[in-house]
């Protein structure tokens, strides 16, 4: 047994654990050892959003408060922080919480199985909007995109989201919250070292020290969000006795927008990720909401998507075709590869036993260039893809110049697309060159046949959406729903 230790703040007081093993999930450390039963188990792999609990930190001097999925979270991950699961935010068993209460006038729940993961959503919404005040039913509907309801339907929870505001505020419970926070995060820094002795759950603080964990212990599995990691414990029920969590590396949260390229530490979240990525190519909103749910996406880095390696992953098909690479890292030194050449087989990776993926680099918008993503699933949100398409063109005078073509769930890795490529560069962008390629782009590929699609399903839908990128981009053509945001779809 090691001597993995964990302190967090649940209920205004102070836990502390020891011996936890480092493959605890978040919800059986809740559920099975402290009996906290409020957060369900429905899915265990982040889809259905039951056991949905809210996250504090001190960043900054502020607290910063984040939903996610304790199903696929790892319990050492929460150290350091502040917790509350649905029963720990009602005053009493007379005062409901605010989120609580409007559930209850706007006959938000039926069975109640989803109930207490959408008042753990609609909770964190009220933590970061002034007590729930101006908040709006699109703003509603992206903070429970996580969550699934099969029995009560969605109006009535948003609903009691965007009333939140009009039930008396709970008394000041986290009074002396930063403080105590702040206060657990310096007393680890100090402690670190002697209380380390024997654990097998490493979470290093920085990149050097993380640099040599990772020479020290090459077979440890490395975590960021978990978001994968965590549904091979649950699902594929793996025993990981070794853990290296990336996330507490200040250096590997860090994105940085440079005059040529955008910088993106590993270990940034998806959220922080896509933000900056759109804030260079608004147009990419769309695409980002519809990549898993929200507490996926407060918990996933862009890091652990890449890193992982899976064929089926959105956000791989987006940075090939935007010509990114990714920065990789051990004592040696460091090395920089064009994320397609990453990928060697099925999760198979270029990454050396002691290296670490740092920083994924992606080139800015250069004039004429023309993005779109796509994302073919059978739900819009919390959902993975049958095929996913990012298409970046630079179409100068009429003719196209340059073109990147990313694709997924077409091939055993996240693939580029280069025999289309080349039916593509060189050519006048007309509706002709685009039939061609898109039946160059039908072939380039071999998918396979699975639950989410068959093959010819997939083959067929790659070029229509080079034919659908053809007639968005037409001048006087309709805004494309790749451009329309929440607000617009509210
Ligand atoms: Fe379904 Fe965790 S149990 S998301
Ligand atoms: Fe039954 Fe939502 S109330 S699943």
């Amino acid at each position: 047994m090691s001597l993995n230790s964990l302190r967090f703040i649940h209920r205004n007081a102070l836990v502390e654990l020891r011996n936890v093993p480092s493959d605890r999930t978040l919800l059986e450390l809740l559920r099975d050892d402290l009996h906290c039963t409020a957060a369900k188990e429905g899915c265990a792999s982040g889809d259905c959003g039951a056991c949905t609990v809210t996250l504090a930190e001190a960043v900054d001097g502020r607290i910063e408060y984040r939903a996610i999925n304790s199903c696929i979270r790892l319990a050492h991950s929460v150290e350091g922080m502040a917790l509350w699961t649905a029963q720990d935010i009602a005053e009493d068993d007379r005062a409901l919480h605010p989120a609580q209460q409007a559930m209850l006038e706007c006959h938000g729940s039926q069975c109640g199985f989803c109930t207490p993961g959408f008042v753990m959503s609609l909770f964190t919404l009220y933590q970061q909007s002034d007590q729930g005040r101006n908040v709006t039913r699109a703003q509603a509907q992206h903070a429970i995109s996580g969550n699934l309801c099969r029995c009560t339907g969605y109006r009535p929870i948003v609903d009691a989201a965007v009333t939140m505001h009009h039930w008396p505020q709970p008394a000041a419970s986290e009074e002396g919250l930063l403080e105590k926070l702040e206060a657990l995060a310096a007393d680890r820094l100090n402690a670190e070292g002697a209380e380390n002795a024997g654990a097998t759950y490493f979470a290093p603080r920085s990149f050097a020290e993380l640099l040599h964990v990772r020479a020290a212990q090459p077979k440890a599995q490395l975590v960021a969000g978990c978001t994968d990691v965590g549904l091979w414990i649950t699902k594929g029920h793996k025993r990981y006795d070794t853990i290296i969590d990336v996330t507490r590396v200040a250096e590997l949260k860090r994105i940085e927008s440079g005059a040529a390229a955008l910088s993106i530490g590993a270990a940034a979240t998806l959220n922080d990720a896509f933000a900056a990525l759109a804030s260079d190519r608004p147009q990419l909103g769309h695409f980002f909401e519809r990549f898993a749910g929200l507490p996926v996406r407060q918990s996933g880095t862009l890091g652990g998507n890449v890193a992982n390696g899976s064929p089926i992953g959105d956000s791989m098909p987006l940075l090939i075709a935007l010509g990114a690479q990714v920065v990789l890292a051990s004592e040696r030194g460091e090395r920089m590869l064009a994320i397609e050449d990453f990928y060697l087989g099925y999760r198979k990776t270029a990454l050396a036993p002691d290296e670490v993926l740092a920083r994924i680099v992606t080139p800015r918008p250069l004039p004429h260039e023309t993005l779109r993503a796509y994302k073919v699933s059978k739900r819009f949100e919390d959902d993975i893809s049958a095929v996913c398409l990012c298409l970046a063109l630079h179409v100068e005078d009429g003719v196209i110049r340059r073109a990147r073509i990313g694709a997924g769930g077409v091939a055993a890795v996240p693939a580029r697309a280069v025999a289309t490529e080349a039916a593509l560069v060189g050519k006048l962008f007309s509706l002709d060159v685009l039939e061609a390629a898109a039946q160059v782009l039908r072939e380039e590929f071999d998918p396979i046949s699975d639950m989410r699609a068959s093959s010819a399903y997939r083959r067929e839908v790659l070029g229509n959406l080079l034919l659908r990128f053809y007639e968005e981009t037409q001048p006087g053509a309709p805004t494309p729903l790749a451009d329309l945001t929440w607000e617009h779809l509210a």
